[in-house]
């Protein structure tokens, strides 16, 4: 029989995981699970990743995780159990499905307009490496990747899921008319891979313009794909499209270990209290079922859960106010008495079970993940950022005296707007500068070049970061300021 790890988690997370493995059991799926010891909890016992190294050993066995919110370590250098999961196991695809669930009250149901849409979200670059520096007391830095191979990993599954599934327009969101490198690759992906999917109408939508049109016509987007923090708030924003986090499941898909969880967390607020909705945790559990070929199974369970919701039978934080909620047993109990119950919207089909034999992977090494045409590559010059409450003459000034001969300052930014040669007399000004030198006449230089302007321009300023400008055969690699 299939194993899989299950971590239960903090909060609600073991009352809605006990709810969820009654109503397997009574299912008699066939499953056998292996409890490991993950979350805040285990954090607190002194393991810093917030999981022991035996759950991490189980884990990297059995291959498939399903687990409960987990809380995250409040304070300073703690990162969370749940982004540490998805990172270290390489889950570079969140897929999160969003669909009418008939009993489950909408403006839009109550308008007619269903919703069938599923969101892939990037799941480990962005953001959300969490690599951050103060610069100076009063700048702040954020490093964002965007990767080639990490964009073609997430891209090239939301294609191969659209296209299994029968989807017909598959939409990448993006913000490439701002972002022009990082987006703008992430954008330049999406149609590479589009070009092996001829069948499926692939299109892009500027980010905010997806959230307008996703609010009023939900119904016109079936697959839509995204980078990891504009991916975050969008499935968010289309969760409560069809009824709240109570109803969002969400699955992490790697290439060896997935792992499967509600999108809502631990709700501090209700937890200990029995009266937590199972319902997203129960629908991540039934998206594992049909990952793991249990396709019977979980066509069973789904069943009785849309009956059980089309009967208005409901938990305290859905459904008609007027009629009693169910606690979370009395409602995995009333799921459970619906076994073989189909319901009038959208029943189903029962396939046979075809377990998927799981592979362990026993890896001897990291895998590298790496896009071999970067050719004709050389470095053109470097973005010094420097400290100073000068005024961009005063700072030009003294850069200019240190430029020398191979480098010619270009420009000089301030928060990304340009303020010498030419800039605005209104353009307030923070304690860092971006001073871009080019080498003259594009020629490449070598990083010690760069090395030597930048010992010459330290002796001015206090150099906070610095990043090569390189250019492959003609085309620039980094962004112009505004105003440049
Ligand atoms: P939350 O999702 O835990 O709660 C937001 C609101 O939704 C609360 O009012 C809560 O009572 C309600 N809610 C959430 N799930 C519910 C359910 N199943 N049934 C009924 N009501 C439900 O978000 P919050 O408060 O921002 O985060 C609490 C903790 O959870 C934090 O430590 C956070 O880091 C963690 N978290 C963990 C996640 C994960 O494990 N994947 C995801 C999101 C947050």
């Amino acid at each position: 029989m299939t194993k899989v790890a299950v971590a239960k988690g903090d909060g609600i997370g073991p009352e809605i995981m006990d709810a969820v493995l009654s109503i397997f059991d009574s299912a008699k799926v066939p499953l056998q699970y292996e409890v490991v010891e993950m979350g805040k909890w285990v954090f607190d016992k002194g393991y810093s990743n917030g999981m022991t190294p035996e759950a991490q050993q189980t884990i990297e066995n059995l291959g498939i995780l399903f687990k409960g919110p987990m809380e995250t370590p409040k304070g300073k250098g703690v990162k969370s159990v749940n982004v540490t999961a998805r990172k270290t196991w390489n889950t570079y695809a969140n897929k999160r499905v969003f669909q009418t669930l008939h009993g489950v009250d909408t403006v839009f149901s109550k308008a007619g307009i269903p919703i069938d849409i599923t969101v892939v979200r990037e799941n480990i670059e962005d953001t959300y490496g969490g690599i951050e520096h103060m610069l100076t007391h009063d700048v702040a830095l954020s490093r964002r990747f965007i990767t080639r191979p990490g964009s073609m990993q997430v891209i090239k599954y939301a294609f191969e899921m659209a296209r299994k599934n029968g989807a017909k327009r598959i939409s990448c969101g993006h913000k490439a008319n701002i972002m022009k490198q990082t987006d703008g690759l992430f954008l330049e992906c999406f149609y590479e891979v589009a070009k092996d999917y001829p069948e499926l109408k692939a299109d892009d939508i500027i980010v905010d313009d997806l959230c307008m049109k996703l609010v009023t016509r939900p119904d016109l987007f079936d697959v839509v794909v995204l980078t990891n923090l504009q991916g975050d708030i969008v499935s968010d924003l289309c969760a409560g499209l069809v009824g709240g986090l109570g109803f969002a499941p969400s699955a992490n898909i790697g290439d060896h270990i997935c792992i499967f969880e509600a999108v809502h967390g631990t709700a501090p607020d209700i937890a200990g209290k029995n009266i937590a909705n199972p319902t997203a945790l129960l629908l991540s559990g039934i998206a594992m079922l049909r990952h793991l070929g249990l396709m019977e199974s979980a066509a069973m369970i789904e069943n009785a859960l849309l009956y059980t919701l089309e009967q208005g039978v409901h938990t305290g934080d859905f459904g008609d106010r007027a009629t009693k909620s169910l606690n979370t047993t009395e409602f995995s109990t009333a799921i459970i008495n619906n076994f073989g119950k189909e319901p009038k919207n959208a029943p189903k089909p029962l396939l046979p079970n075809k377990p998927i034999t799981q592979t362990v992977f026993k890896l001897d090494k990291n895998p590298m993940i790496y896009s071999k045409d970067a050719a004709d590559e050389k470095i053109v010059g470097v973005d010094l950022f420097i400290e100073s409450i000068e005024q961009p003459n005063a700072v030009a000034e003294k850069a200019l005296q240190q430029v020398g001969d191979l480098f010619k300052l270009v420009t000089i930014s301030n928060r990304g707007t340009q303020v010498w040669p030419k800039g605005s007399i209104f353009t307030n000004l923070v304690d860092l500068y971006c001073a871009r030198f080019e080498s003259v006449g594009d020629v490449a230089v070598t990083q010690t070049d760069i090395m030597e302007l930048y010992k010459r321009i330290s002796k001015e300023f206090k150099v906070c970061s610095a990043e090569l400008l390189n250019a492959w055969g003609d085309k620039k690699a980094y962004s112009l300021a505004q105003g440049q």
